[in-house]
């Protein structure tokens, strides 16, 4: 805990400590001064004093209430840092959108993420080389709009997962979700203006019954001009089936998802995923067929693997030549049963394989074109999605850049709208609750008529 003057961002100098402790144990005050052009940070942790001073002409409240943050996140970070003798990747960086940072840094955006936040140069050569990746994709002057909806049901949980979602068989209210998601999109496609993509996300969606999926891939068709990109977040291959992919290419969905994790069938036993991994292979074979852009997810880091099961892993994707890879770096939220079962592994090993799956996605043809960190993640490491060029998906662009409209429906999907004049964004999230969002939809439906009106 931190007892600060600054409440106005206690919570980010918490997050700091977090990194190091998961909160526990950690005492520490803190005292910040200004006069706009010196600033100075006093923190005592353990009995011991630390002073950090430093001058800056910052111009504009704004800029100032960030740099006066910065300096005292990086102060702590350097006390903690060196007291746990561990140096993050991604020093005091805390923030989930580092390449959104850059881009409203612009031109000076590496060297304060070296000098401000203390990030490595090779993650610093990572942002740099989503960036070149999404240089004639982010739409620059926020015109386009995405589509998003939520399936927030799966086959059954994984005991890693940190999604909302709810196992199928157990769920009461499917069927009426489905209704009310179906009457909610009919009611948005109006916002949706110049459309350039359109995602079903879960959960699994294809979980759904046929008939179920059917009436959301319906709705869906007076908003799919040309070929525009449509993606399923298929996923687990245990749901994956010849019917499921022959509805998906009658409804113009042109990418999926087919999801190993890990070619580890110990591992997969592990995290509870029922499949195994020949079954990816076969699942992603039987898709190619149809002519889907797949992507594969993978995760670094997960219990009892070792950098050669995580290499294994990588190597496995990259000989099937998917279109786009993701590599999620594991991420356990506090109390959940994984947590508690999983060794943690050295400081390092992660970043090790992350290393690896980094070069060889470059040596083997692909780019990075988006990242994102999560609260909690294994050695504060972040998620790349990798793509062959000219395969990059939009959507996982627009949402993490925030660069686009997002018009999302269904529990828990948050819409967004971007006003680029004002460089500001407003946000609108339904219910996470799937019988409050199915009862309040009428409601959300305004809400969300508002915010694009
Ligand atoms: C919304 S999930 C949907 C994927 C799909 N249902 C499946 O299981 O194949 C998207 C991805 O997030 C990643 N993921 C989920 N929970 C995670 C966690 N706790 N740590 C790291 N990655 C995670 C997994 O790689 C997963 O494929
Ligand atoms: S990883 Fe996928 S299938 Fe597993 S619980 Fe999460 S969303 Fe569901």
């Amino acid at each position: 805990m931190i007892d600060t003057n600054r409440q106005d961002y206690k919570k980010d100098l918490e997050e700091v400590i977090f990194m190091f402790s998961s909160g526990e144990n950690i005492s520490i005050s803190h005292f910040e001064e200004n006069d706009g052009k010196t600033f100075k940070d006093k923190f005592i942790f353990l009995g011991k004093e630390y002073n950090f001073t430093n001058h800056k002409q910052i111009d504009g409240e704004l800029e100032l209430k960030r740099y006066e943050k910065r300096f005292s996140k990086l102060g702590l970070y350097k006390i903690l840092a060196e007291h746990f003798k561990v140096d993050y990747e991604w020093g005091a960086l805390t923030g989930i959108r580092p390449v959104r940072m850059a881009y409203s840094l612009k031109n000076d955006y590496e060297k304060e993420l070296k000098e401000v936040f203390y990030v490595s140069y090779k993650k610093i050569q990572l942002v740099k080389d989503v960036l070149k990746t999404q240089e004639n994709i982010i739409d620059k002057d926020g015109k386009y709009s995405d589509l998003f909806v939520s399936v927030p049901f799966c086959p059954t949980r994984c005991a890693y997962c940190s999604f909302v979602s709810e196992e199928i068989s157990k769920c009461k209210h499917v069927d009426k979700y489905i209704d009310t998601l179906v009457y909610e999109i009919e009611n948005s496609l109006k916002l949706c203006k110049n459309l350039r993509s359109v995602y079903i996300g879960g959960g699994t969606p294809i979980a759904l019954k046929n008939e179920q999926l059917i009436k959301i891939l319906k709705v869906l068709q007076p908003a799919l001009n040309g070929d525009i990109e449509f993606t399923v977040e298929a996923g687990r291959p245990d749901v994956i089936t010849e019917e499921k992919l022959k509805i998906l290419k009658e409804y113009k969905v042109n990418r999926i998802c087919v999801n190993p994790q890990t070619f580890s069938d110990k591992t997969l036993t592990l995290i509870g995923r029922k499949h195994s991994a020949s079954s990816v292979i076969e699942k992603y074979n039987l898709a190619k067929n149809y002519g889907f852009i797949i992507n594969m997810d993978v995760i670094a880091g997960l219990p009892e693997e070792s950098f050669s099961d995580f290499k294994n892993t990588v190597d496995t994707v990259i000989n099937l030549n998917p279109d786009n890879f993701t590599v999620h770096t594991l991420c356990l939220k506090k109390g959940s049963i994984l947590k508690e079962k999983v060794k943690r592994l050295e400081i390092g090993e992660i970043s090790k394989m992350t290393d690896y799956a980094y070069n060889s996605a470059k040596e083997n043809g692909y780019n990075p074109y988006y990242l994102y960190r999560q609260k909690y993640a294994a050695d504060n490491l972040e998620n790349v999605g990798y793509s062959k060029p000219q395969k990059e998906c939009v959507y996982n662009i627009d949402v993490m850049e925030e660069t686009s409209n997002n018009i999302a429906c269904g529990a828990n999907a948050v819409s967004k709208r971007v006003f680029k004049e004002k460089n500001q964004i407003e946000r609108y999230g339904a219910p996470k609750d799937i019988l409050t969002y199915i009862n309040k939809v009428n409601e959300i439906i305004k809400a969300k008529e508002q915010l694009f009106s």
